[in-house]
């Protein structure tokens, strides 16, 4: 863990930005240099790593995972203790969500059947909600470096780490804290509420091998614990990569080249399929928003995501507009013929990277063959029982 720590800080320093927002700043020249490397050598995909580590600050053990588990499921952490983070992301749906845009407050029922109460004025999420699977693995590269702490989370990156994305979810109005709190209390109504519960001050000092530990940051540390735990890494590829060449189909390996020599590789990278960076595509607008979202600092491009497990995270994209990986396909075809499908950019601003795919109809299902190596639904799908505040285990979610 140390070693990867400072294999980071050397790649970092190498780049020529130290400290986290210098990098920021400099997210152009230091993607220019990336994209040029990229293109050199696209093949770089590689199976994710058996086992995951986690910030130095918040070592993981036994105790702190499955207390995470129950905050996770407890509505208690929502103001009107009706939605839990298991409601937007339920091990059914493999901890993402069937709806393109999801229902927080105000809401009753599960994935796709999951509607607002009757007079309604809450918002939909602003945008498609992102499996928790392997969020452990966030920020990896293709030489499998990684750091827990600085872990980029949601679609425009506004978040490092899963315990500093962890109470965000409790402070936004639509996903969890209603009309009932303000912004600014929220946070202190909920500590406080849980550490009322007899059972949860048992739990929270024996994660924490210490007295009087139910506060705001432990909170956010079990629950980072928890989804940290919630690995999936035995898809066929993993499989394949590890040396069992009987784990992939010969048409799966064709796609795999093709996925390649098609230059989807070149954003879709490392063991996460993903760069962790920003691209623009052009994606169209969801009618269900009444505002136009601009994604990453107002440039309208979005993190690519991970193409693992793409059996759960349907409907695709940043805002679930794409029902399909047929359609997710025909759109990067359609690039750089047709019009954009979002009026608000231009053509010159879409990334060279999508604009130069050699991707032809032809190989469309091969490539699809492919993406479905890697689907593991071997992962963790306990729910707990019961939680400690007694409520209902997931929010109102039946
Ligand atoms: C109302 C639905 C909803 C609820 C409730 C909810 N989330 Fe989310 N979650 C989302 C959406 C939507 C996104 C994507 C937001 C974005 O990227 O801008 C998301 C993104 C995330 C991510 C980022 C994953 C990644 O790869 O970037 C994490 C981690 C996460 N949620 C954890 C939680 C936790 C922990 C809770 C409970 C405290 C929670 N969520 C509650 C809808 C929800
Ligand atoms: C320029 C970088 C880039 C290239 C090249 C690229 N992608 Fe993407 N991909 C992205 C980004 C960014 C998104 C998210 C866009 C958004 O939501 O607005 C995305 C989204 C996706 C999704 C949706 C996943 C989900 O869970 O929502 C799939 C599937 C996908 N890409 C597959 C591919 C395939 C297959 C190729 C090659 C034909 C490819 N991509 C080429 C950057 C890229």
């Amino acid at each position: 863990m140390r070693f990867r720590v400072i294999g980071l800080l050397i790649i970092l320093a190498a780049v020529g930005c130290i400290g986290i927002n210098a990098c920021q700043n400099k997210q152009k020249p230091e993607s220019v240099v990336t994209r040029k490397k990229v293109a050199a050598d696209n093949g770089n995909i590689n199976a994710l790593p058996l086992d995951y580590s986690s910030p130095p600050d918040n070592p993981s053990n036994k105790e702190k995972i499955e207390l995470g588990r129950l905050l996770f499921y407890d509505p208690i952490l929502s103001g009107g203790k009706d939605v839990s983070c298991a409601t937007c992301h339920h091990p059914e749906f493999g901890y993402a969500e069937s709806l393109e845009l999801s229902i927080g407050v105000n809401g009753k029922g599960l994935g796709e059947k999951r509607v607002f109460n009757h007079g309604n004025d809450i918002p939909f999420t602003k945008r498609n909600a992102q499996s928790l699977l392997n969020t452990a693995f966030n920020g990896i590269d293709r030489n499998s470096t990684y750091s827990p702490a600085l872990a980029p989370m949601f679609w425009d990156l506004r978040a490092k780490s899963l315990e500093e994305q962890a109470m965000l979810p409790v402070k936004t109005l639509e996903e969890m804290r209603g009309h009932g709190f303000e912004e600014q209390i929220i946070t202190k109504e909920i500590v406080a509420r849980i550490q009322r519960i007899k059972a949860y001050q048992k739990l929270f000092d024996q994660a924490f091998g210490e007295s009087n530990a139910v506060t705001e940051k432990n909170i956010s540390r079990a629950l980072a614990a928890f989804q940290r735990s919630l690995i999936a890494n035995q898809s066929r590829f993993d499989k394949y990569m590890r040396g069992d060449k009987s784990a992939m189909s010969t048409r799966e390996i064709e796609g795999m080249q093709l996925f390649v020599s098609t230059g989807c590789a070149s954003c879709h990278s490392g063991p996460m399929f993903s760069d962790f960076k920003t691209h623009v595509l052009g994606v169209a607008d969801n009618d269900k928003l009444a505002f136009v979202d601009s994604g990453f600092q107002q440039s309208f491009a979005f993190r690519t995501p991970s193409l693992r497990n793409l059996r759960f995270t349907r409907p695709y994209m940043h805002n679930g507009k794409i029902p399909t990986l047929e359609s997710v396909l025909t759109f990067y075809e359609d690039l750089r013929g047709k019009d954009l499908p979002n009026k608000h950019i231009q053509r010159s601003q879409v990334d060279t990277l999508a604009l130069q795919l050699k991707l032809e109809f032809k190989n469309i299902s091969t490539i699809i063959e492919f993406l479905n190596a890697l689907n593991d639904d071997k992962y963790d799908k306990t729910i707990p029982a019961s939680v400690p505040s007694g409520l209902t285990v997931g929010g109102k979610i039946q």
